[in-house]
């Protein structure tokens, strides 16, 4: 009936059934062990997210950390993961499940089921230090309220005053950089000139050692965003929370002097509060003006000014585009009477600096990517993501993916003269939560860029490309300092 070969092999099962029991059950264990417990195995199927979720809670929390603490900034370790795992793939930080969503159609399902099917992730620390009424925290319902009631100053024709203070105050302030004659570091002055920008458009304060005070505090509440929230004394959440005691103060000052007519400048902070006498439903509460006050600067200042650095950074590498933009902006200054503020009908003669402006963002990325919770199971392109769940729409991903942009790591604002595909380019993201600053930081950057192209040349005084460590914007670790030389 058997061969000898079988029957030997037979006999030898028999013989050391139990061992070979005992070694399969071990490589079930171990692998199961793998897959559930350290997540190393990763089996792709249909639907399943590759990835590794490690062990509850800590997961891969410190490769995210020390990533975070790298000169190569935390998006390097979202590259690692998607080198290993593919397009797609999950972790686990801070105990939490984390989905990085790399397609303009994932970017396009999230943003379309904002609010419904998705919410921003809930980081106590964030609501803590900008205030549970921040857009940035507040609820769906109110949200919406919040955003309609603050988004007017924002808009392109409010801000005609907002372009010429800004061009006023660069101008001087360039023309003195120059005259020193000494390097200075771009990223400073940029986060230095958006601050006082925003804050004489929000609130008129332009005396010298207020902004510096309302400045180091919103600095504190801005590094206690991310931190965690235990009120010790010296630790960043401490500072943080003192700070924006201090700043709700300074705001409710200003509020009170505005109510008893000792002042009524015309800026941001005025417009909500001649709401006064509107129905509830039509104005904003002390504590909504206050929260979303310190939000704008919070979200303005940082943003605009690493975009700022970047650009400087990226038109000093490719000659060719500083050429056409500086010859494009001294066609503009040669038209306009000597001493004349950019206005904002200078801006349609400027379509090679929007498109600068564009590749800036796009190459950038200034915020990596723009996290949100699944509120219910679902399926975006095949891959499950389940209830509880971050799915993060990679802004990155899609802005250097070679299907959607040709030679991705080349500076090429012409690549903007083509139409782009819904969803590719989302540098202030897309939705109802679209970046409500878009148009400020936008017309900051065109401005810049023609005072400096077209009064100057520059060079970088030091060329080192690694990012600031601990940073969750990229940016120079220099700051990319630069020394003007006027044209
Ligand atoms: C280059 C500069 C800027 C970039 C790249 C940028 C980017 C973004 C992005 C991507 C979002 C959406 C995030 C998400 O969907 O989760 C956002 C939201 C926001 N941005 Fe900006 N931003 C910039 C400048 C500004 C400025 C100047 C202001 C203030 C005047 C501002 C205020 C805000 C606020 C308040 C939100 C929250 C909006 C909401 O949730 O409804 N941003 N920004």
């Amino acid at each position: 009936m058997f061969s000898p070969l079988k029957e030997d092999l037979l006999l030898h099962v028999h013989k050391y059934y139990e061992t070979i029991i005992l070694a399969v059950v071990s490589i079930g264990v171990t692998f199961f062990f793998l897959k559930f417990a350290c997540g190393k195995v990763a089996i792709s199927y249909r639907g399943h997210i590759r990835g590794r979720l490690g062990l509850p809670f800590i997961g891969e929390t410190i490769s995210f950390l020390s990533a975070t603490n790298s000169t190569k900034g935390c998006y390097e370790f979202v590259r690692l993961r998607r080198h290993w795992y593919g397009k797609w793939f999950k972790t686990r930080i801070f105990g939490k499940i984390h989905v990085f969503v790399p397609s303009a159609e994932g970017a396009r399902t999230i943003f379309s089921n904002d609010f419904a099917n998705f919410n921003k992730g809930y980081v106590k620390s964030m609501a803590d230090c900008v205030g549970e009424k921040s857009l940035l925290c507040v609820p769906h319902e109110n949200h919406r309220r919040i955003r309609r009631l603050l988004s007017d100053p924002f808009s392109m024709n409010s801000l005609s005053q907002f372009v010429q203070k800004f061009d006023k105050m660069l101008c001087q302030k360039l023309k003195k950089l120059e005259e020193g004659g000494k390097s200075f570091v771009v990223l400073e002055f940029g986060m230095k000139m958006t601050f006082d920008a925003m804050c004489s458009m929000l609130m008129s304060v332009t005396e010298d050692s207020l902004l510096r005070k309302i400045e180091r505090d919103c600095t504190a509440v801005s590094n206690a965003m991310l931190s965690f929230p235990v009120m010790i004394p010296g630790t960043r959440y401490y500072k943080g929370i003192k700070a924006r005691r201090r700043l709700m103060e300074t705001f409710k000052d200003m509020i009170d002097r505005r109510r008893s007519a000792k002042e009524s400048p015309e800026d941001f902070l005025q417009s909500m509060l001649d709401r006064d006498s509107c129905p509830p439903n039509e104005k904003l509460q002390d504590s909504e003006i206050m929260d979303n006050l310190l939000t704008l600067i919070i979200a303005g200042q940082t943003t605009t000014a690493a975009a700022i650095m970047w650009s400087v950074k990226f038109l000093d590498e490719n000659k060719e585009a500083q050429d056409r933009l500086r010859e494009e902006q001294l066609s503009i200054a040669k038209s306009k009477p000597g001493g004349a503020s950019v206005a904002l009908e200078d801006f349609k003669n400027m379509p090679y600096c929007l498109k600068v402006v564009k590749e800036t963002l796009r190459m950038a990325n200034v915020l990596l990517w723009f996290p949100r919770v699944a509120l219910s199971d679902c399926t975006i392109q095949g891959f499950e993501i389940k209830k509880g769940w971050h799915a993060n729409i990679d802004a990155t991903c899609i802005h250097y993916d070679p299907d959607l942009y040709a030679e991705p790591m080349q500076f090429n604002p012409d690549r903007f003269d083509e139409i782009q595909k819904p969803y590719s380019f989302i540098p202030f993201g897309s939705g109802p939560r679209t970046c409500i600053g878009i148009n400020m930081a936008k017309v900051t950057m065109l401005v810049f860029l023609h005072r400096l192209t077209s009064g100057y040349r520059w060079t970088v005084d030091d060329l080192d490309t690694s990012l600031e460590k601990k940073a969750h914007i990229p940016r120079l670790r220099s700051g990319c300092p630069i020394t003007l030389k006027a044209l």
